[in-house]
């Protein structure tokens, strides 16, 4: 086999920074790895194209050309500053194993469709897993006019990218099943000595972005009880998303971006512009610590005198995986010899986009102290290529859904 730590550092410098991986979604690096991905895909036997949603699709036939396939998918694009195996591993492991069958001049009773999805991560544009809900057959038109902070239009990026806005209906696959491999981003696995794990459920997710308006002013002539300071607002915000985050077992509420206008240290801030991401398992908790989060912020800004702006973004219900897909991977798991073993997701992943339309599940890879969304991401060789041994066998036996 080659060696797929080697190609996952290799893809690390498709990125927007030096010496960081950032690579945005319908970003030129973001078209450059899609590109070599097209290339190792070939090279793996692959018949290769860009669906019109920006996704890189490669077909691996079965025994009988035109069969019905089984979807391997993950995402290429990354966060900002991230680690190399979020996304990547997914998908250059699934590329491995059909590299291997390929190899081996094996046919299975099904094509193997590998999918490299662009928008998973969502920080480009206000919604996510788009190429994945594409593939899926939904998804919603209304993407199309999201902006980017640039004021760049989504359906314009994915245009330049080479997708095509007019025709994504045309990226749904017909497939057997979804399956996805995936780093834990977590650190249950590395406590439990395990380098496998399979996925029972993707908790689901609600971001919004908010504005906070109050009224710039020289720092140095507005007395305190006379300003109506944007950031001083938010931050209590800030600090009522933590304390609702904190209180209860099984949910997290984030506030990952916060930029302030005009930005000066003399000025009082006129504006504030911040992310809200709230995860549960429970979608009932999640959509109550949604609305408290924003009855607190309305609250604050009643009483500091600011305006309160709140635009919707992702939101998804938590996803489980399929019964029979679940048992697959684990009965894959156990035959390379590891201990089975079920976790759920706190992280979001394009196979929440499939849920309820195709049979779906995730085999977790282990990651060095749960550390993720970070240049110190890690996981070990031994890992990953026991990762691709276990692909390959759920490959090898995979059954489709009666
Ligand atoms: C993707 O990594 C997410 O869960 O935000
Ligand atoms: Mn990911
Ligand atoms: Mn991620």
């Amino acid at each position: 086999m080659s060696d797929l730590m080697a190609r996952l550092d290799a893809f690390a410098a498709f990125s927007a920074d030096d010496g960081a991986l950032t690579r945005l979604c319908f970003s030129p690096p973001h078209r450059a790895a899609a590109d070599r991905l097209m290339e190792w895909m070939r090279a793996a036997g692959m018949a290769v194209h860009l669906d019109p949603a920006g996704t890189v699709v490669g077909r691996y036939e079965g025994a009988r050309p035109g069969a019905p396939a089984l979807l391997l998918g993950s995402h290429i694009d990354t966060v900002r500053n991230a680690g190399k195996y979020d996304g990547n591993l997914g998908v250059l492991a699934a590329v491995e194993a059909v590299a291997e069958l390929n190899r081996l001049g094996e046919r299975l009773p099904f094509a193997i469709e590998v999918l490299g999805f662009g928008d998973e991560e969502g920080v480009r544009f206000p919604v996510t897993l788009t190429g994945s809900r594409a593939a899926a057959g939904r998804f919603d038109p209304a993407a199309l006019e999201g902006r980017d902070r640039d004021g760049v239009r989504f359906a314009d990026a994915l245009a330049a990218f080479g997708g095509d806005p007019a025709r994504i209906a045309e990226a749904k696959r017909d497939a057997l099943a979804y399956l996805e491999v995936h780093i834990e981003q977590g650190p249950v696995l590395e406590a439990e000595g395990l380098p496998l794990g399979t996925v029972t459920a993707i908790n689901g997710a609600t971001r919004f972005t908010v504005t906070v308006t109050g009224m710039a002013g020289h720092a140095g002539t507005v007395p305190m009880e006379l300003r109506r300071d944007a950031l001083a607002a938010a931050a209590e915000m800030v600090l009522a998303v933590e304390a609702r985050g904190a209180s209860a077992p099984g949910l997290v509420a984030t506030v990952g971006r916060l930029e302030t206008f005009p930005g000066a240290v003399n000025v009082i801030p006129g504006r504030v512009v911040f992310t809200v991401d709230v995860r549960a398992s429970d979608d009932a908790l999640r959509r109550s610590a949604v609305q408290a989060i924003r009855e607190a912020c309305a609250a604050v800004a009643g009483r500091r005198g600011v305006a309160l702006d709140v635009q919707p973004g992702h939101d998804a219900d938590a996803a489980p995986c399929s019964p029979g897909v679940v048992a697959q991977i684990e009965a894959a798991v156990r035959r390379a010899g590891v201990r089975p073993f079920r976790l759920p997701s706190g992280a979001g992943h394009d196979a929440m986009a499939f849920t309820g339309v195709l049979p779906m599940g995730m085999l977790f890879v282990r990651c060095k102290g749960g550390i993720s969304h970070n240049p110190a991401e890690s996981i070990t060789a031994e890992d990953a290529a026991l990762a691709v041994r276990v692909l390959l066998d759920i490959l090898r036996n995979f059954e489709p859904a009666p």
